[in-house]
C-alpha cells in the first residue's frame, strides 16, 4: 500500500492514543511507564521549543503536526504564524477544535496535507518535523522541502538506531501495520547534509537525535 495511505490510516486509528502521551489520560501504570520509557519525547518537546526561540512575531511550519501539541503552543506563544499539515484528518480534526476552543484560529492553520504534496506560500521562520522521519521510508527529499521552506531553521529529530528499543518498537508498530525507520548518527549527517543544510547543531538525547539545522 502507498506510504501516505498506511500513515493516514494508521494515525487515524491512533490520534487519541497518541495524545493521551501528552495529556496523561491513561492508567497510572501507562503514565508510571511513559515517564520511564518516554521521558525523551517530553525532553524533545523542550528542546523543540527552546530552539524554536524567539517565537512572538515569527511563522511557523510543523510537519506532521500530530494532534496539535506543538504548534498550539507556539500560537500560545504568539507566533505570527502557524501552518500544521498531517497526512491524518483525524489528528487535524484535533488540531483544529482545540485551535478554535482556545482562540488561537486567527494564527494557525491546520491542513490534511502531506509536505511533498503541500505547496507552501511562503517561506516560514521556522519548519519542525518532530516524531516524523520514524515514519519516512525515503526521508531526503522531505528534509530538502523543510530546508527550501525555512528562512533560518529547521528542527527535527530522528529515532535512533541499534538501541534496546528497536525491537520492541518495531514489532509493536508491525503488529499494527505500521513501518517505522531508525538512523545511525552517520545517515542522519549524511541526509542533512545531501538536503544541502550549511550547518547543524545535534543532540543525542536518549534514544533520539535532535536537530537544529540551518539553510544557510
Ligand atoms: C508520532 S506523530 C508526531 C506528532 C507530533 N509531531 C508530535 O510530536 O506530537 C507522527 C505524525 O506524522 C504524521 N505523518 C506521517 N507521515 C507523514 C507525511 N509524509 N506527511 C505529513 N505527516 C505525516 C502522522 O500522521 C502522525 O500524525
Amino acid at each position: 500500500m502507498d506510504e501516505i495511505v498506511t500513515q493516514k490510516d494508521f494515525w487515524d486509528r491512533e490520534a487519541d492514543n497518541f495524545d493521551s502521551i501528552y495529556s496523561h489520560e491513561k492508567s497510572r501504570m501507562s503514565n508510571f511507564l511513559d515517564k520511564i520509557f518516554r521521558w525523551d519525547m517530553y525532553a524533545r518537546y523542550k528542546y523543540t521549543l527552546k530552539n524554536s526561540q524567539p517565537i512572538s512575531g515569527k511563522t511557523f511550519l510543523d510537519v506532521g503536526c500530530g494532534s496539535g501539541r506543538y504548534s498550539l503552543e507556539l500560537a500560545r506563544r504568539n507566533a505570527k504564524q502557524v501552518v500544521g499539515i498531517d497526512v491524518s484528518g483525524n489528528m487535524i480534526e484535533t488540531c483544529k477544535r482545540r485551535s478554535a476552543e482556545e482562540g488561537l484560529s486567527d494564527r494557525t492553520l491546520f491542513v490534511q496535507a502531506d509536505l511533498l504534496g503541500y505547496d507552501l506560500e511562503h517561506k516560514v521562520d521556522v519548519c519542525i518535523g518532530i516524531g516524523l522521519f520514524d515514519y519516512v521510508k525515503d526521508p531526503l527529499p522531505v528534509l530538502k522541502k523543510m530546508r527550501e521552506s525555512s528562512e533560518h531553521r529547521a528542527i527535527v529529530s530522528f529515532p535512533r538506531a541499534w538501541t534496546w528499543r528497536v525491537p520492541l518498537r518495531k514489532s509493536r508498530l508491525w503488529l499494527k501495520g505500521c513501518p517505522v525507520y531508525f538512523y545511525t548518527k552517520s545517515k542522519v549527517d549524511e541526509l542533512l547534509n545531501q538536503a544541502g543544510f550549511k550547518g547543524y547543531e545535534l543532540a543525542k538525547i536518549g534514544q533520539l537525535y535532535c536537530v537544529t539545522a540551518f539553510p544557510g
